[in-house]
């Protein structure tokens, strides 16, 4: 049932929470990852309490576009009555089995054969995790694992780009290259390298296009692998189109130019799907999307649709044939976890699959994305946004205080922030990344009809940003 909204979105922000309101003991007891934990002390929870299509409720009333899909993950919205369906046959039929020790259940071997089936580049395995942090800390440890079983005990540092976001275990941390993520966890760990951001906007110099930016950071890649020793890098992972660092597209053939570095020095590929996995790009992948020829790939989020924790990893045969005879040395491959490959959760990723297929959710999102980013590109007009950018049903605006010279704001500004309230208070629910670059990454089954009200909505609230920021440059 569609819950009428009886907010204007103007939540209570007073500032004082009843004693014993759920906000309160939010405060009290509850850690948030992600969050100014000070600020909370005064702000509280944005406490939301329900959802239906693209939309969520709050504990006021009031509803809200999920521009951002929770996480970049509910590609399927918030009332999916098959997903919920698939949860609970699965919890009456077999709560908890694990997948240690040659053990397995029916929704984990339906969905590794689906999964595999529908790969990017030919895989022979996937590996089930929790996460996504998980499903890349896991690939760091395959690379080692293969690279030592081939002899190669030296080869093993991992280059990520400069404002990549892979996860935040200690090794995921360290190739999620923004220095908020970083600082003070004292990562990133010894062997774990970066390389340039692909931001053509911001990195190019003037004059060059995109084809020689992307040579350029090629080289730059060459010349740090070199550098550091060819015999001593293992594998290189990027995200198709980098997320949280900013919504960056990559430049026209940089894929290419970047791989055929990887090659001449036997370095392995990793793309990092847990965003543009499962239709996000217009392709089932991103990888597709951007001529990556990955020999692992991760995926989680839309695997999903975020209902539960679930991600995976899938390795190429040629990683498979080398492992699997090392873990016939060792008596086991020695890792895995609890509750990876759990059967419930592999029981809503495998009917968000079938729900994926027989609804075409790639056709769909080709469709309703021309809307999609010509509303985006609108933007470039606003005086706030310096790049408007984006592909398929995911995009972003970077805001600038200056349109010609692109200077940034004051950081103290918190213009991404400012926008991000405005949305909010409008009734829209979007995200203020690293660089000032504001997300917008819908469920992907979105109509046109409802792009058009997200974009109305946060054109007001560009406007009421620029009316509160707008000139108060760098
Ligand atoms: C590309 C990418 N990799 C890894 C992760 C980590 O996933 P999780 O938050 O599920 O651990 C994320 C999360 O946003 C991501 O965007």
């Amino acid at each position: 049932m569609l819950r009428q909204p009886i907010g204007n979105h103007a939540r209570n922000e007073s500032m004082t929470h009843a004693p014993n309101s759920l906000a309160a003991k939010d405060i009290a007891y509850n850690l948030h990852g992600y969050t100014n934990w000070v600020l909370h002390r005064d702000k509280g929870p944005l406490l939301i309490t329900g959802g239906e299509n693209i939309y969520v409720f709050d504990d006021e009333g009031n509803k809200y576009i999920e521009g951002l899909a929770g996480l970049w993950c509910v590609s399927l919205g918030f009332s999916e009555p098959r997903l919920v369906k698939a949860a609970s046959r699965q919890l009456e039929l077999m709560p908890f089995s694990h997948n240690f020790a040659h053990r397995a259940t029916e929704p984990v071997i339906e969905l590794a054969e689906k999964l595999v089936g529908m790969a990017p580049e030919p895989m022979a395995k996937a590996f089930f995790v929790n996460s996504g942090s998980e499903a890349v800390d896991s690939a760091i440890r395959f690379v080692w694992y293969y690279n030592n079983a081939r002899g190669r005990q030296k080869k093993k540092k991992i280059i990520s780009r400069l404002r990549g976001y892979h996860g935040v275990t200690v090794a995921a941390g360290s190739l999620t290259a923004i220095p908020m993520m970083q600082k003070d966890f004292d990562l990133p760990r010894e062997g774990f390298l970066h390389t340039d951001t692909p931001h053509h906007y911001r990195h190019a110099e003037p004059g060059e296009s995109e084809p020689a930016f992307s040579r350029r950071l090629a080289q730059s890649l060459d010349q740090l692998i070199e550098e550091e020793g060819a015999d001593t890098v293992a594998a290189f992972i990027a995200e198709p189109v980098m997320g949280a660092g900013g919504v960056i597209v990559p430049p026209e053939e940089y894929f290419e130019q970047v791989q055929a570095v990887l090659k001449k020095h036997d370095v392995l590929m990793i793309a990092d799907e847990v965003i543009c996995g499962f239709g996000r790009t217009g392709n089932l992948w991103g990888s597709q999307t951007f001529n990556i020829r990955p020999d692992m790939v991760t995926c989680a989020k839309q695997l999903s649709s975020g209902y539960l924790p679930i991600a995976a990893l899938m390795i190429s045969d040629a990683l498979y044939e080398v492992i699997a005879e090392n873990s016939r040395t060792h008596g086991a491959f020695g890792m895995g976890y609890t509750y990876g490959a759990h059967p419930v959760s592999a029981a809503v990723a495998l009917e968000t699959l079938n729900i994926y297929e027989e609804r075409d959710i790639v056709a769909h999102v080709r469709q309703v994305s021309k809307t999609f980013q010509s509303r985006l590109q609108n933007l470039s007009q606003h005086p706030l946004v310096g790049q408007a950018r984006g592909i398929g049903l995911i995009g972003a605006v970077e805001l600038v205080a200056n349109k010609e010279t692109k200077d940034q704001f004051d950081p103290s500004v918190k213009a991404a922030q400012v926008v991000a309230d405005r949305s909010q208070a409008n009734g829209l629910i979007v995200r203020g990344l690293t660089g000032d670059a504001v997300a917008i990454c819908p469920p992907l089954i979105i109509e046109k009809k409802q792009i058009g009200d997200l974009f109305d909505r946060f054109e007001r609230a560009l406007d009421e940003a620029e009316s509160a920021i707008g000139g108060k440059s760098a």
